[in-house]
């Protein structure tokens, strides 16, 4: 008996050391599903060839017919206003067509070109990209044929009178091709000028897009020079219909009162083009790309124009796309020229400043880490309730804006640098659980040692026990053991 009562002892003990373990693994035990961040941010990262960033289109001034004809004349403190806003990048669309000679040899108007001088030392003063392209040059698309000699002689005089200029300063071969311009005949002619560029300009910036308008859909007829200073452009107004409402140079102009929602219809519609151009540049020897266009008319409602030009900017960002706005201070403008003032929804829209969010615990793992847009909503939380003797309490450093998700997981509103901790408090439960289990193991085993015990009283002890932690919902595994002793014992 004496040697039954001592192996009962150190089973109990034993078993009470087994609970306890498996007591705390269980407490221990979090759901441990991962959370998706909600912004997948690449941009910075990218290492972009191209230097570029973000960028604005000063368009409406120098491919007028003269500057000044569409209501933009470009004043020298613009490029200090972008720079400032935080831009880095300028494109200047200029028609050269319409100053220079119609017959050979082509000569450009030197007034036009100090004109450009001017402009163009401006805007590197500011130490902006600065981008210069043939734009509305439409004879060229009726009859490339007849234009193409005059093309390639612009071509050799501005980058003749360029070529000593800073490298931030990169040519883009022509807005837009369409029309008779056809693949064939405009990556015939973008060969040629390239190599006419590149006897003055060896390692310059070319920027050349397909046809189509710069379409991402012609991506797939442009065929890109052996060079490595070469970027790939395409412009994006999708969906058309929204973008260009009530443009008047479009014939029959779509009708006013579209808006964009960002209905996940409408997110795919533009993240699926966007695709295909990283899909083609990835199958090009990654050529870097330039989202060279992208705006959304004033006549469409401003909401809709900021949703869309947020969501298509970031979009072009997680893919390391380069983008410029289209455009700076006139019927897209981000800018009032009037007021002397940046539209802020737009500007925000594009340049919203970043804030870095923390989110700190002391136990398990925090998500949500990270650099955010400014009025941006992003996803935080930890990925366990419980950990050890602690259970999760709440988050300390919430804001008005912000909002409980589920009991782990809160969205929070980006309005500034925001530092989240996870407050934690003590499970008093659990260890006086265990406490209790090692003292009626020792009570018990004590009993049995001085034989105060008898087999029929603690069956009765046992029935108490078991019936007292019917009551603890973390007691169980105590319960099965009490009633597996009472079977070994009889
Ligand atoms: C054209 C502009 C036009 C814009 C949007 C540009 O390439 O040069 O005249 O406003 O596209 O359609």
């Amino acid at each position: 008996m004496a040697l039954f009562e001592k192996k009962l002892e150190t089973y109990i003990l034993l078993s009470s050391l087994l609970f306890s373990a498996i007591f705390y693994s269980i407490s221990m035990r979090g759901d441990n599903e991962q959370m998706q961040l909600a912004y997948d941010y690449r941009f910075e990262e990218a290492v972009l060839e191209s230097k570029m960033h973000r960028g604005i289109n000063i368009g409406n001034a120098l491919e007028a017919p003269k500057e000044g004809d569409w209501g933009v004349y470009i004043r020298d403190e613009y490029f200090r206003i972008i720079r400032e806003a935080g831009f880095d990048t300028v494109r200047i669309p200029i028609r050269w067509s319409a100053h220079a000679e119609k017959n050979p040899p082509y000569r450009i108007d030197e007034d036009f070109f100090n004109r450009v001088d001017w402009v163009v030392s401006k805007s590197l003063e500011q130490n902006l990209i600065t981008i210069i392209n043939i734009h509305h040059y439409e004879e060229i698309m009726q009859d490339p044929s007849g234009h193409s000699d005059r093309f390639k002689a612009l071509w050799s005089q501005i980058s003749e009178h360029y070529k000593d200029y800073s490298e931030k300063l990169y040519f883009e071969l022509l807005n837009e091709p369409y029309g008779e311009l056809t693949d064939e005949k405009w990556n015939m002619l973008i060969r040629e000028t390239v190599e006419i560029i590149r006897r003055t300009n060896p390692i310059r910036k070319i920027i050349i897009g397909p046809t189509g308008w710069n379409s991402v859909y012609n991506l797939k007829g442009l065929v890109i020079p052996e060079d490595e200073n070469i970027i790939v452009t395409f412009h994006f107004y999708t969906p058309f219909e929204f973008t260009h409402q009530g443009a008047e140079w479009v014939s029959p102009s779509p009708a006013v009162g579209r808006k964009w929602l960002g209905t996940e219809a409408e997110k795919k519609q533009i993240t699926e083009e966007l695709d295909m151009a990283v899909q083609w540049a990835a199958q090009h020897g990654d050529v870097p790309l330039f989202m060279g266009e992208f705006g959304a008319y004033s006549k469409a409602d401003m909401h809709s124009r900021v949703r869309w030009t947020r969501f298509v900017a970031r979009e072009a960002e997680k893919r390391g796309i380069a983008w410029c706005y289209w455009e700076f201070c006139a019927g897209f403008g981000a800018y009032d020229q009037d007021k002397g003032e940046w539209r802020t929804e737009l500007l925000n829209a594009l340049i919203s400043e970043k804030h870095y969010v923390t989110v700190e615990t002391e136990y398990g793992n925090a998500f949500g880490t990270g650099w955010y847009d400014e009025g941006s909503y992003v996803l935080i939380g930890i990925n366990t309730t419980s950990w050890g003797f602690y259970v999760f309490d709440h988050f300390e450093g919430l804001g008005p804006r912000d909002r409980m998700i589920d009991e782990r997981t809160v969205e929070i509103y980006v309005d500034g640098l925001r530092m989240i901790k996870a407050v934690w408090r003590i499970d008093y439960v659990k260890p006086l659980a265990i406490a209790l289990v090692f003292f009626v193991a020792f009570v018990v085993a004590i009993l049995y040692k001085r034989r105060v015990l008898k087999l029929g009283e603690h069956l009765i002890l046992g029935m108490k026990f078991f019936t007292h932690l019917q009551n603890q919902p973390a007691c169980d595994f105590i319960q099965i053991r009490i009633t597996d002793i009472q079977c070994r014992m009889s």
